[in-house]
């Protein structure tokens, strides 16, 4: 069942999941808040994905800066690389993305990633018209647009600095102390949840793209050589969108399960494969359609700056297939960038099973004899001989030993060249990790719960609205309702209520408008349960329990309803 976007966008402002921010000022486009229910729900899908990553894989998390220093993304890449490419009409002066024009407007379909003299060549072409004010775009404006959002580190001119795009950079500028942190010992993975910014242009996706949004990243750290065991989720069904058959004509997404995709060499990284497959069971455990979920191989022009690879998970809603996490291959791109921008070692050291003892020829030139023979060019011959006892110590196996300085060879006595062979230990080396990150947007992932829980039934010959969270994300656990506010049965309900609320679960109280009235509201939320208090309550201590997705309703002594409805929660 496909909902109608604007019932689901007027049920979540009306209901308090989400708020158009800034509304008494006209609102911005990219800016969405939460109300009280949306931040519940999204609150429960942020624990959920803790409980999977940190608590149970011990991906521990940590928090960094949103604003970040101009060096940090200068070295990352996203000082140069990070645009979409723009185009504004020089009739009517409005901003679009020109990707997005060529692919609305144009028989072209991947158009992202395309350069801007291409974009502008084919808007001219084809004769597209702004959809603003009309007037054909041939002479439109296209240039790079970066979408940092800038500011100022300090009063004055001082220092440049940039709202972070992404969470990860925060991991990998305080990667050297995060390795002392794991002693050092390859593989571990670390997290962050927090917000990150792009100065997105013309957002025009409602809360899908936003200027402000908030990711769920995860860096996992790898030996080149090393993957992960997929072996616990090699049986999770996924269906897959990959290169050669999106570039296919008769091409489309397949089921298959991790363990074949691995196999058949559909994704060659297994590591890549597992929080793939660890992705397909969180979605459906948060209330994803596994038939409106699947996961695309980006197309080559497609990917990231960092990325040789990436796989995105893509939900189904009423804006057509949007990614809502991608599981990139980053290689050794930003730990590598940040060292050669800071001067700082970022590799691991690694040791061997068994130490390797190697034999190494050092020279130590005697400066006597190199000085008045040499002249002015001893030392830097001196220097010579030492490369070269590193490079070439085979060189010094006879009497003499050829070096060149600044384009002129000179011969010197082996004697004078002071070398000697010594034997060397090594017991490990440095070695650049590997980095697969998981990356998940979850406001895209919140809208997508909603929209997939979205439904119309028939109730007592009434239709209603009913929100199909999985109860242990909807954002009350149960609601309480008194059949009447007299005769005591208010103060029954608030007994209950409080004793729910002492066992840990989140309940709302619900006293205005007719029963039906209440239970509608609460279907509308998608509180799974509703306890009502009426006239029995008083006389045998019982109430009924209403499931939201049946309508059943059984009674159940009230001093078990805690605990029924953690059952219920709890799965
Ligand atoms: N660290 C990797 C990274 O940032 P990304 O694909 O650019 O990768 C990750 O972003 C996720 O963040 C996306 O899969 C998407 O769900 C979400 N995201 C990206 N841009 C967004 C936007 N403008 N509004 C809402 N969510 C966005």
């Amino acid at each position: 069942e496909t909902p109608d976007r604007q019932e689901v966008v007027e049920l979540a402002k009306r209901r308090g999941y989400l708020y158009p921010s800034f509304e008494i000022y006209g609102g911005a486009s990219g800016f969405w808040d939460y109300g009280p229910l949306g931040t519940s729900l999204k609150n429960e899908v942020v624990d959920s994905w803790r409980e999977m990553y940190v608590v149970r894989h011990g991906y521990e998390e940590i928090e960094t800066t949103t604003v970040g220093t101009e060096d940090v993304y200068e070295a990352s890449g996203h000082a140069d690389g990070f645009a979409d490419v723009l185009a504004s009409c020089t009739d009517c002066g409005t901003f679009f993305r020109a990707d997005h024009l060529v692919e609305d407007h144009t028989e072209v379909e991947n158009a992202d990633g395309m350069p801007k003299e291409r974009l502008g060549e084919i808007l001219a072409e084809e004769g597209v018209a702004c959809p603003s004010c009309g007037e054909t775009l041939d002479d439109a404006r296209v240039e790079e647009f970066n979408l940092m959002f800038e500011t100022n580190i300090g009063p004055g001119s001082a220092r440049p600095g940039y709202l972070r795009p992404e969470t990860a950079q925060g991991i990998f500028v305080d990667f050297q102390r995060l390795k002392r942190y794991y002693r050092g010992s390859l593989p571990f993975g670390v997290t962050q949840v927090g917000r990150a910014y792009r100065n997105e242009i013309n957002p025009r996706q409602g809360i899908v793209r936003l200027r402000e949004f908030s990711q769920a990243e995860l860096e996992y750290f790898k030996k080149p050589d090393d993957e992960i065991d997929i072996a616990p989720v090699e049986d999770v069904e996924v269906r897959l969108y990959p290169v050669d058959e999106q570039e296919d004509e008769d091409g489309e997404p397949f089921v298959t399960t991790v363990g074949d995709a691995v196999e058949d060499g559909v994704i060659d990284s297994p590591t890549i494969a597992y929080f793939v497959g660890r992705s397909q069971e969180w979605y459906e455990s948060i209330g994803i359609d596994p038939a409106k979920l699947r996961f695309r191989q980006h197309l080559p022009d497609e990917r990231a700056h960092y990325a040789s690879d990436c796989w995105d998970g893509e939900t189904l809603t009423t804006y057509g297939w949007i990614e809502v996490n991608g599981v990139a291959d980053r290689a050794d791109y930003d730990l590598r960038k940040h060292a050669e921008h800071s001067g700082e070692e970022m590799g691991v050291f690694e040791e061997y099973d068994e130490a390797v003892v190697r034999e190494e020829t050092v020279a130590d030139p005697d400066m006597s004899v190199l000085g008045p023979e040499y002249g002015g060019a001893a030392s830097r011959i001196a220097d010579a001989l030492r490369e070269k006892a590193r490079d070439e110590p085979g060189a010094f196996g006879g009497d003499e030993v050829n070096v060149t300085v600044d384009g002129e060879g000179y011969t010197v006595p082996v004697e004078a060249a002071g070398f000697e062979r010594r034997e060397v230990r090594e017991t490990g080396e440095n070695v650049m990790p590997q980095v697969i990150e998981p990356s998940y947007g979850l406001d895209r992932i919140v809208y997508s719960v909603i929209e997939h829980s979205y439904g119309t039934d028939t109730v007592e010959d009434e239709e209603r609205t009913v929100l199909r969270l999985p109860p242990g994300v909807a954002p009350f656990d149960a609601a309480v309702f008194p059949l009447v506010s007299k005769d005591g049965l208010d103060e029954h309900a608030r007994e209950v209520r409080d004793a729910l609320r002492d066992a840990g679960l989140r309940v709302k109280y619900d006293d205005s408008g007719s029963m039906g009235r209440r239970y509608r509201r609460h279907d509308e939320i998608g509180t799974p349960l509703a306890v009502t208090v009426d006239y029995d309550t008083k006389e045998d201590g019982t109430v009924t329990l209403r499931d939201r997705d049946t309508t059943e309703q059984r009674r159940v002594d009230k001093n078990e309803v805690a605990e029924e409805v953690r059952s219920v929660v709890e799965g």
